[in-house]
């Protein structure tokens, strides 16, 4: 048998990927290791804990030692690595986390998985699942990230995850660990943490609370559905090519403003408002430090060498996501609480 560790599965789109991983593949043991901070919630998975090839381990990327022991106790034979700090807003508030956990924790990770495997590489891979945003800022002139450009971070997130890209790369160039890279553009859909512009927006929207767009609202995002990520990453683990990197993306460009009257409309309309009625709840505030422009990711090596194509159109996916959102109003009440609520008051209602 087979046995994945995928890290960070708690998380919004590990999740998605354990639950694929789970049900498709009855032989392969999936080991979902998360240290479950505030944006792991093992909630997600409640429809595949009781599976027989699914096993969850409480572990940090950071600990060493833990991870060795992690390679030792299940003989891993592959990696699938989404543990990180995501959200760019507190990353700007707090660096040092996300160069702990992105760039530290990854290496802790990658030397595990180099010792354990020990020049053994036949049937080994460690895949890393990273971001487009390690590319930089696009200006608004067409132009798209290719697998090629040059790598360009401008938050702590976005360094910290090109730092981490760069460790993986360094593996493989030095010690020829067996290693593959994907740069996703934003993806979007259910258990998504309610920090990031959708899912907080849909909550808010619900609840009549001001919807704070970031300067002029004119920043452009690349959105994707997450269950067509982690399709990608499926076709990519078993058919990409190693040493190699992907770029996932929809060709699906919104500016922010055009995509949260999008959301004001559709979630009025089902809940029964008129639509549009919830626009007074747009409010321009301060924009976000090094706020990157635009993203636009050029995914025709994915679709030319493994077929891929997303699935869902925008307007369908951003339906299915709000339905389900409201339809989970209890998910949403659970992950709003403590901590989060902290710090969602320091950040837009001081
Ligand atoms: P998320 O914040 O929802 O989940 C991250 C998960 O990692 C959580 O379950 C958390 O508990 C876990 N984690 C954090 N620190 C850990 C540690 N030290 N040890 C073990 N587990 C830890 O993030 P997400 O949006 O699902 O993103 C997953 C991955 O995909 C990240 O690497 C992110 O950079 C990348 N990515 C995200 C997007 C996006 O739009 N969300 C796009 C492209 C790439
Ligand atoms: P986000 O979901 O944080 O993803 P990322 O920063 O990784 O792209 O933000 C998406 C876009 O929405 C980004 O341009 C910042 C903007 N934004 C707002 O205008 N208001 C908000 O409250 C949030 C969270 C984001």
């Amino acid at each position: 048998m087979k046995t994945i560790l995928i890290t960070g599965g708690a998380g919004f789109i590990g999740s998605h990927l354990v639950r694929l991983m789970v049900n498709k593949y009855p032989g392969y043991r999936v080991v979902n290791l998360d240290k479950l901070t505030y944006a792991g919630n093992l909630a997600n998975l409640k429809d595949v804990e009781d599976k027989p090839n699914y096993r969850f381990v409480k572990g940090d990327i950071c600990d060493f030692e833990q991870m060795r022991q992690v390679f030792a106790d299940y003989g891993v034979d592959a990696v699938i690595h989404l543990a990180a700090e995501s959200h760019v807003d507190r990353s700007i508030k707090d660096p040092f986390a996300f160069a702990r956990t992105n760039v530290m924790g990854t290496l802790a990770l990658l030397q595990a998985a180099r010792l354990a495997w020990d020049g053994r590489f036949e049937g080994k891979l460690f895949y890393h699942v990273s971001t487009d945003e390690v590319y930089g800022a696009l200006e608004n002139d067409g132009s798209f990230f290719v697998e090629t450009t040059r790598y360009n971070p401008h938050s702590p997130y976005s360094a910290s995850k090109a730092s981490s890209d760069h460790f993986v790369r360094a593996y493989h160039d030095t010690y020829g660990l067996p290693v593959k890279i994907s740069n996703c553009s934003n993806n979007y859909g259910p258990y998504q943490f309610p920090e990031k512009l959708i899912p907080l927006f849909i909550n808010n929207i619900r609840h009549n609370k001001s919807l704070p767009v970031y300067g002029t609202g004119e920043n452009v995002r690349d959105w994707l559905y997450v269950e067509d990520h982690v399709r990608a990453i499926d076709l990519i683990f078993h058919q990409g090519k190693v040493g190699d990197t992907y770029n996932i993306g929809g060709f699906n460009e919104w500016r922010n403003i055009d995509l949260v009257r999008l959301l004001v409309g559709v979630t009025d309309r089902l809940l029964g408002r008129a639509e549009g009625a919830s626009s007074c709840l747009i409010t321009f505030v301060r924009d976000r430090a090094g706020h990157d422009l635009r993203y636009a990711i050029d995914s025709s090596k994915l679709h030319r060498e493994l077929g891929w194509s997303p699935s869902l159109q925008f307007e369908e996916g951003i339906e299915k996501t709000v339905r389900w959102y409201l339809d989970h109003q209890d998910w949403l009440d659970n992950v709003t609480s403590g901590d989060y609520l902290k710090y969602y008051e320091e950040m837009y209602h001081k």
